[in-house]
């Protein structure tokens, strides 16, 4: 829901009394956000003019979901947003999964904190992931002292009246992160990057718990949104304009065990591909182990769902796939990857991959080039293994020393670029659907959009076709995009 379209205050119970604080959710936010909206109304008169926002989003695919629930209730509270990081209230959303994503956090902490010197009512605040972790939250008390708000991943609900505690007290600095939830707070504002589409929470948390991975620590148990909220949302996406969702989990597959009826990831599909407006479904990610046949037939029915699907490998030696816990070997992988091929011949496959896991051999990296070349995937995202504390893996002799993990790296990438340059160019020369989706940042008269495979294509085009889905004639191929002409203006070429 656009926070737009959100009455806040038809959302305040006229009935509830300003000094009684509503108990249950989201009547309590909601009650939190009017009390914010008025004391940023009176800092914002003190100032003589609106106060302003930003969001700094690191991570994945559900930070920058959270991001826009978190700009929703800013805007609800009655900041303006800014892309300037010097702003009234500057919140980094961040990402803990490798040490450089924390790395690059404290980095540019010390920028905002140089900038609060000289913007002294500015209000500066931590979430995410990082700060799921105790020694974390530790350094910032620290040696961050500056900082005013931090919160987890399970209460980003709660930022208005976190928010008001702050502006109320106007010093110090309030903490609350809590170790895990089971409550799935529906129905908060959200202020969506594009209009036309958008992420959808289908489920919180991980319960897989692979060796290597922090994920399960720092966003808690796998939780499922009943079909009802998620249906729900995608038709007020819909009525509100957009056309593509992604469906967003950590193992999309494994949707709906633990609810009160079950119901199957690709039951879920089935009902959203119903709704009306909406022209395609994606979703992410997809754990190998827990991919159905049931997924792979109504992957091949739809007319809506992508014919995409990112399937992470992590390694193709099964011998370090046991040691991270993935539970699956190198063989059932590559029997997936056939059974998908056979199904959806035209379906683009995507994975990430990590080299270097402790005891990784030269074999073993081998097992892994020999997957890739096998699978031929459209891209891969490779990453050198980095070190979780307090994950299993952590704790493994035999890290493999830098300069060989470097190695193989440059080897596995080089493989991945050439075989995808090869597979990215299969559909040159023909007419696809390409939904238009901003003007390319270098050249203002070309518009980039997306295949429904994800492929990235620039063509010349008018920025009101943004949002749309246009047939395109791609021209050529270039490494892993394509330039291509709107169909209807290319004329001859289509016959
Ligand atoms: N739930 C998703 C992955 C989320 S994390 C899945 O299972 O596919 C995104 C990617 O980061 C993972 O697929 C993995 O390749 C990588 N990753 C996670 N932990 C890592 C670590 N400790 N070192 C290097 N890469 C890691
Ligand atoms: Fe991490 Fe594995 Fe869960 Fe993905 S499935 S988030 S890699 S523990
Ligand atoms: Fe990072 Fe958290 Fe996503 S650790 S990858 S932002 S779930």
């Amino acid at each position: 829901m656009n926070y737009k379209e959100w009455n806040l205050e038809a959302a305040v119970q006229p009935s509830v009394q300003p000094e009684t604080i509503p108990e249950t959710e989201p009547e309590r936010q909601c009650y939190f956000m009017a009390k914010a909206k008025k004391l940023v109304a009176m800092q914002s008169a003190r100032a003589g003019r609106p106060l302003t926002c930003c969001i700094r989003t690191f991570g994945c695919q559900m930070n920058a979901r959270d991001s826009e629930k978190l700009l929703g209730i800013l805007e609800a509270a009655g900041y303006v947003p800014t892309e300037d990081e010097d702003a009234d209230f500057t919140l980094y959303n961040t990402c803990t999964v490798r040490e450089n994503a924390n790395l690059k956090v404290y980095g540019r902490l010390g920028h905002l904190g140089s900038l609060k010197k000289k913007h002294p009512g500015m209000v500066i605040a931590l979430c995410g992931c990082m700060m799921q972790e105790p020694q974390v939250v530790e350094k910032i008390r620290k040696s961050y002292r500056f900082v005013d708000l931090i919160f987890g991943t399970h209460n980003i609900y709660k930022l208005a009246e976190l928010l008001t505690e702050r502006l109320e007290r106007e010093s110090g600095m309030v903490v609350d992160v809590w170790e895990g939830t089971d409550q799935i707070v529906e129905e908060l504002p959200t202020d969506r990057k594009f209009s036309f589409k958008s992420g959808v929470n289908i489920m919180f948390g991980c319960d897989n718990f692979c060796s290597y991975c922090i994920v399960p620590y720092v966003r808690g148990r796998e939780r499922s949104r009943s079909p009802e909220d998620i249906v729900a949302e995608v038709r007020r996406l819909a009525a509100d304009g957009v056309v593509e969702v992604m469906l967003l989990g950590q193992n999309v597959n494994s949707y709906g065990k633990n609810l009160k009826e079950t119901i199957t990831f690709a039951q879920l599909l089935q009902q959203v591909e119903q709704v009306e407006g909406i022209e395609r479904i994606r979703f992410m990610t997809s754990h190998p182990k827990d991919l159905s046949d049931e997924l792979i037939q109504v992957m091949k029915d739809s007319k809506k769902i992508c014919h995409h699907l990112h399937l992470p490998l992590q390694s193709g030696s099964s011998r370090i796939l046991k040691l991270m816990n993935r539970r699956y070997t190198k063989e059932q992988y590559l029997k997936l990857v056939d059974k998908l091929k056979t199904a959806i011949p035209d379906i683009a496959l995507t994975t990430d991959i990590i080299v270097g896991f402790p005891g990784e051999t030269e074999e073993d990296f081998l097992e892994t080039m020999d997957v890739v070349e096998k699978v031929r995937y459209d891209s891969a995202f490779t990453f050198i293994y980095s070190k979780r504390t307090g994950t299993p893996a952590a704790k493994m002799e035999n890290q493999v020393p830098e300069d060989i993990v470097k190695d193989r790296f440059d080897r596995l990438l080089a493989q991945v670029q050439r075989i995808s340059s090869e597979v990215s160019g299969r559909d040159v020369h023909t007419v696809q659907k390409v939904l238009a989706e901003e003007v390319n940042s270098h050249d203002s008269r070309l518009l980039t959009g997306r295949l429904d495979n994800n492929t990235v294509v620039h063509f010349p085009g008018d920025p009101s076709l943004i949002g749309k889905i246009v047939d395109v004639y791609l021209d050529e191929i270039k490494g892993f995009y394509y330039m291509g002409t709107l169909a209807d203006v290319q004329g001859g070429k289509i016959q």
